[in-house]
């Protein structure tokens, strides 16, 4: 239930961090009240159907695979580039769902995914400072100081960036393109001429024969929906709290509130305190929650962000985005997961394994080591198989462009080709062959855990 209370404005009187300063505080109003007479861009029913869905991952039924740009941006906005992004987490998807043999929760960090946290205010290029930039949605990019005022104009256009993304992502996911037929048509040609293309072209070519061999038996998209479309999702931060409240509306069937400017909100490391802005926004919405959890979490500090996000304990209500760093994760997860078996709260376990594995390199580009993002990712699963809890789900930032930008993989991007196609706003994200190659060792994991379960079960039979 909403806490009696609560109202889309109530986080107004709360401590807020990471908040800009809008020096025009009357064109503030003016935009929140534009977005406000503007029609939603996601729909109660959709958000509830997200939950249900991540209320099986949270029961071990499926598993959660969210991705995108680490932040969209003007600039860059372009349909090629987003159906690109699509095709590489289809791809994901299937490598997971076969390999996996599991469904698998399709969530983008897409159509909202504007705003950025910042660890400094101010942002110094030789001797002088400047405000940082803290995503399109809020000032620009370029080192001017007029850039870099907050202009709440840029919420307007990150509303419509978003309107015309999802309805491009809504043709795709429903219209035909996700189609399992399809599968072919995915593969990117800088994917395809890698290893993981080629593994992947062995894999559509198992997938079809299934495929082949039901449609004999009568089953094809003709006849099963479910074959030739998928239900896809769309996820960001919930950082830019007035954007957001001005998105949030009554459900009329009911009478529920629904941030519905994304299926999926999260809140970040930097913003999650109990009695913060942030959290007092999400304590009343309805729609299922995303909470980062970084390394130097206590069990008490969790346990009491659980119970003030999801009192109910309703499966599928909170996801734990987990980015602790491949060093950390061994010692700062156990006890968590313990703490949260403990206390039998249900929530989905996600790992983010790219926020905590950034470095830069001695030239300047922030960057990240696959090797050291798999490694999380592993260590993540071993945990979790160790404490005979569920991992559920991965977080990642990726792009379906060429881009090289994260270090290693199969295509062994090295430190000096960063250059070449280094083309993020923000943080370093995998390509497609990288995500893929991800997905893969994922799909093995989740082999591995389904096939020890099995023969737990086995055990028990005998
Ligand atoms: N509808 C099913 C699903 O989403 C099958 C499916 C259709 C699918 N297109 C897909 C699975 C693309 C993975 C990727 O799971
Ligand atoms: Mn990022």
């Amino acid at each position: 239930m909403t806490p009696l209370d609560w109202t889309p404005e109530s986080w107004r009187s709360m401590p807020i961090r990471q908040a800009p300063a809008y020096p025009d505080t009357a064109a503030l109003s003016r935009a929140e009240e534009d977005l406000r007479r503007s029609p939603p861009l996601v729909f109660a029913g959709e958000v509830r159907e997200l939950k249900a869905a991540l209320a099986r991952v949270a029961t071990g039924e499926a598993f959660l695979l969210q991705g995108g740009d680490c932040a969209e941006s003007f600039d860059a906005f372009s349909a090629d580039a987003i159906r690109d992004s699509f095709k590489v987490l289809l791809q994901m998807a299937v490598a997971l769902t076969f390999g996996g043999a599991c469904p698998v929760v399709k969530v983008g960090r897409v159509a909202g995914q504007f705003a950025k946290p910042r660890s400094e205010a101010m942002e110094t290029v030789g001797d002088r400072a400047l405000p940082s930039y803290r995503g399109d949605i809020i000032n620009g990019h370029a080192f001017e100081a007029a850039a870099r005022i907050p202009d709440p104009k840029r919420m307007l256009k990150a509303y419509s960036q978003s309107a015309a993304t999802l309805n491009l992502l809504r043709a795709f996911a429903q219209g035909g393109f996700a189609g399992l037929e399809r599968m072919h048509q995915w593969n990117l040609a800088f994917v395809a001429a890698s290893p993981q293309g080629v593994r992947y072209e062995r894999l559509a070519q198992r997938i079809d024969e299934a495929l082949a061999f039901m449609a004999a038996c009568g089953l094809s998209s003709k006849s099963v929906a479910s074959l030739g479309q998928t239900a896809f999702y769309t996820s960001h931060e919930a950082l830019l709290l007035p954007y957001e409240a001005a998105l949030t509306r009554v459900d009329s069937l009911t009478g529920d509130w629904y941030d519905c400017s994304t299926h999926l909100p999260w809140i970040g490391e930097r913003t999650r305190q109990r009695d913060g802005a942030h959290v007092a926004f999400c304590r009343g919405i309805k729609n299922p929650i995303g909470v980062k959890i970084g390394p130097t979490t206590t069990p008490d500090e969790l346990l009491e962000l659980i119970d003030a996000l999801s009192p109910e304990n309703e499966a599928g209500r909170l996801t734990l985005i987990v980015r602790m760093g491949a060093d950390r994760i061994g010692t700062a997860l156990p006890s968590l997961l313990r703490a949260v078996e403990r206390e039998g709260r249900t929530v989905v376990w996600s790992s983010d394994p790219m926020h905590c594995n950034t470095l830069k390199t001695a030239s300047g580009y922030k960057t990240r080591r696959f090797d050291r993002v798999l490694a999380e990712v592993r260590s993540f699963f071993d945990i979790h198989r160790a404490e005979g809890t569920y991992a559920g789900g991965i977080h990642i930032e990726m792009t379906g462009l060429d881009v090289t930008e994260c270090i290693g993989g199969a295509q062994a991007i090295s430190e000096e080709r960063l250059s070449e196609r280094y083309h993020t706003q923000c943080d370093p994200r995998l390509n497609g062959s990288q995500a893929l190659e991800l997905a893969f060792l994922l799909a093995e994991e989740m082999k591995a855990e389904r096939d020890m379960r099995r023969s737990a079960l086995a055990a028990v039979a005998d």
